[in-house]
């Protein structure tokens, strides 16, 4: 049998779009799914369709900003399906607009699903991977607008920097380890991000939800990438081991960009404060702050 056939594995944000199309890859290649989600009807409609495609799937219902749910629901997944080896930290929303025009409740809303979420969901899982040994897999779904500043979505640039961040440092601290990382960087696919942003940030702020912005960045939405090809990649990646995984290539130059404005500010200073012990062992193998 081929990885990950016969591993169970936990994706959130399975209901729709990316997290849908990595738990139809997951059950094509043989491996049993726990579907979560905060849309019970559609997370029901999904474990049907993938049912009746012969997939050995269970729902959880969960909200994955809910730090006390998660051992619930690792428990639940893991009754159903036996031992979760592969967490596909997916689910995500987008909102807020200008920074001087995105309400708190919306910032903190984006970064607890976006950020705090993946953080709750490697503490429910990491551990009981790393007590239970072999092979085991992390993948966190960040974005493009987590390497390059997108303006007017500050909100989910700022959490989907901080999810590439988390996930590097993930690497770090498992290299070597039988625990695979990967970080997903998508550009634009096809889903229901944007509708799920609007109606989310309606809920939150007590108004109602705006069809024309849903109807236009719908259409823009809806031009994006197949996100059940994008799922057979996601899966094909974690197979190979893959860490960064990216969609589009037309990236290419804003992610340089940034880049070199970050090497040419530190080739052109003048290094007036001398050496840095901080990176000076880091170089060396060794975490500073933890020494
Ligand atoms: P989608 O809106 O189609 O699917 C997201 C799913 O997450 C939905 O089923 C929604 O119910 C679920 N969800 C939202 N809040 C939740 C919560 N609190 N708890 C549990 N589930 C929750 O959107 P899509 O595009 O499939 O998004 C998946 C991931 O891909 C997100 O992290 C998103 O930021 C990321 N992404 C999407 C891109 C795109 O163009 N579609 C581009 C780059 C990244």
């Amino acid at each position: 049998m081929v990885w990950p056939a016969g591993e169970a594995a936990f994706v959130t944000g399975a209901a729709s779009g990316i997290g849908l199309g990595i738990a139809r890859a997951l059950v094509a290649a043989q491996a049993k799914v726990a579907l979560a989600d905060i849309d019970g009807p559609r997370l029901a409609d999904v474990a049907t369709e993938l049912s009746e495609a012969g997939g050995a799937v269970t729902t959880v219902e969960l909200d994955v900003s809910d730090a006390d749910g998660w051992e619930a629901a690792a428990d639940r997944a893991e009754g159903a399906l036996g031992p979760i080896s592969i967490l596909c930290n997916n689910a995500g929303v987008n909102g807020g607009g200008a920074i001087d025009d995105t309400p708190f409740a919306v910032w903190r809303w984006v970064q607890r699903i976006n950020v705090d979420a993946q953080f709750l969901g490697v503490s429910a899982f990491l551990p009981r991977f790393k007590r239970r040994g072999g092979r085991a897999h992390i993948m966190n779904t960040a974005s493009m607008a987590g390497l390059v500043p997108m303006a007017t979505v500050g909100a989910y640039v700022a959490s989907k920097f901080a999810s590439v961040g988390f996930t590097l440092v993930l690497r770090e601290e498992l290299r070597g380890t039988d625990v695979g990382v990967s970080l997903l960087c998508p550009g634009t696919v096809a889903s229901r991000l944007s509708r799920t942003a609007e109606e989310g940030q309606a809920k939150l702020l007590g108004r109602e939800p705006n069809a024309a912005v849903i109807e236009q960045n719908g259409a823009l939405q809806a031009q994006g990438a197949d996100p059940d090809r994008v799922g057979e990649q996601v899966v094909q990646a974690m197979q190979d081991r893959q860490f960064l995984i990216v969609t589009h290539r037309d990236w290419e130059s804003l992610v340089i960009g940034l880049h070199r404005e970050i090497e040419g500010t530190l080739a052109d200073f003048d290094g007036r404060y001398g050496t840095d012990l901080s990176v000076q062992m880091m170089l060396g193998g060794v975490n500073p702050v933890a020494t």
